[in-house]
């Protein structure tokens, strides 16, 4: 496509979109308990490791991929090979099934900064997210007719996404990126430094950063590394492709990898810090270990975060910044994950942006109808296991030894990384994905069937 569209003229918008996909509910509550559960302070150098040899590497292949190709994934991978067409649209099927139930998560975060007002979310009783009038929200009382309360801020979700989705590139996407992002940095911080500045934050900071140096030799450890990188990054989603597609000619595909890579573990640091903080904080409250109240996920942000806020002075306030800042980084997440199948669709059938917003959106929208209900949150908990475990581990797979073994065009990509880069990529780029990449996937995927099967 000749006049395919364009992200604005400096870098920054680009950056801002990548970025803005990359800081998501991965760093705020998948993070800093990954990191506790294998080493604290350990877990850094694996950590580091992962970052160095797969993330910004496959990172600088994706957006030389997209940049080269100036396509979606699958018709980039058509383009790379006939038969890879297929590895597209399994990254971009993926992607389909996040973008069903990650608005629902969203939808939470807005009825808790919601409830934040009147600190309703239940207070010291974190059950209430069960079994209280929460996620069974039914309660014809509170909105006139009987439907979980959860759809009204659900739909607020998706008018937003296909009202920045459907005004393209620079004046959607990028927008909104531009918004979210600067702002999200902002109030995370406020949080974060209130964070430092309770009592217990010091013991907090301490189980997080206490290294366990003897774990550092489990292949569990490794994998749990490789894991958090690949999923926080949004490394093999067809995501960074598309976004890279956008990227005018003179970019400098390299620089934008390592700023990408650096800004997401910033970030990422960020939240440990914040969230053991808080942590070590209710740990001194109730006199209980800090170990004993660590958690991730779900569970930390609509349960324990919550009965830990209500504890705190201005509580009502920091609530409410905390969960703006739930939905700030799940938006600009659940953008970019809706924006592949836009661009696949867009594609593969010649059809308009407005056509593929309304038809691959609207399906998707039905579908997160299913999980707005208390039965929908273990089938998302099901699917989100299944999607991290085998989805993104096989698409990562199947990538790299696509690219790297039967297309053999790394050669081919270097060569055009390098043409627009001021970092040139040496050999060490390529032994990364085309050995360590492949070699840690396949070996995560068996520790995972492993696990699964036994
Ligand atoms: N990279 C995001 C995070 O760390 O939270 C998560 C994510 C976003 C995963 C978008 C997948 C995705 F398609
Ligand atoms: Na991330």
């Amino acid at each position: 496509m000749e006049n395919r569209s364009q992200w604005g003229g400096s870098r920054l918008g680009f950056l801002m979109a990548a970025i803005g996909s990359a800081v998501g509910l991965g760093n705020i509550w998948r993070f800093p308990a990954t990191a506790f559960e294998n080493g604290g302070g350990a877990f850094f150098v694996p950590y580091l490791f992962a970052l160095l040899t797969a993330g910004i590497p496959l990172l600088i292949m994706e957006y030389t991929i997209g940049h080269k190709y100036r396509s979606s994934s699958p018709r980039s991978f058509s383009k790379i090979s006939k038969g890879m067409e297929w590895i597209g649209w399994w990254q971009v099927l993926i992607s389909f099934v996040i973008s069903t139930y990650y608005p629902v998560i969203i939808a939470w975060a807005i009825m808790y900064a919601y409830f934040s007002f009147g600190t309703q979310w239940g207070g010291d009783d974190p059950t209430s997210f069960f079994v209280g009038d929460f996620l069974n929200l039914a309660d014809p009382g509170t909105f006139g007719f009987i439907v979980p309360a959860v759809m009204i801020p659900l739909i607020v979700v998706w008018v937003l996404v296909l009202f920045f989705l459907g005004r393209g590139v620079k004046k959607g996407i990028e927008l909104a990126n531009k918004i979210f992002i600067p702002t999200l940095f902002i109030v995370f911080l406020i949080i974060v430094i209130r964070a430092v500045t309770l009592p217990g934050a010091f013991e907090g900071l301490n189980a997080f950063f206490e290294p366990d140096w003897s774990r550092i030799t489990e292949g569990k450890v490794w994998v749990a590394a490789y894991g958090q990188i690949f999923f926080s990054l949004s490394i093999a989603f067809a995501i960074m492709i598309t976004y890279s597609s956008y990227l005018p000619k003179k970019s400098d595909i390299t620089n934008n990898a390592f700023i990408t890579g650096f800004a997401n573990s910033s970030f990422e640091l960020l939240a440990g810090i914040g969230v053991f903080a808080v942590l070590g904080f209710m740990a001194v409250q109730s006199s209980t270990p800090v170990e004993e109240v660590v958690k991730g996920g779900v569970g930390l942000a609509f349960m324990v975060f919550p009965e830990i806020i209500s504890q705190m002075p201005a509580s009502g306030f920091f609530g409410f910044l905390f969960f703006a800042s739930l939905f700030l980084a799940g938006l600009s997440s659940m953008i970019s994950i809706s924006e592949t199948y836009i661009a696949g669709l867009q594609e593969k059938f010649s059809i308009s942006r407005g056509k593929a917003v309304t038809f691959g959106g609207g399906l998707a929208f039905i579908v997160s109808l299913f999980f707005a209900n208390q039965g929908g949150l273990n089938l998302l908990d099901t699917v989100d296991y299944f999607i991290n475990n085998y989805g993104v581990a096989l698409a990562g797979l199947f990538e790299v030894v696509a690219i790297a073994w039967f297309a053999r065009s790394l050669k081919d990509l270097q060569q055009h990384a390098d043409s627009v880069s001021d970092i040139k990529l040496g050999i060490w780029w390529r032994i990364c994905l085309g050995i360590i990449t492949p070699a840690i996937l396949g070996y995560m995927m068996l520790q995972n069937l492993k696990t699964d099967l036994s």
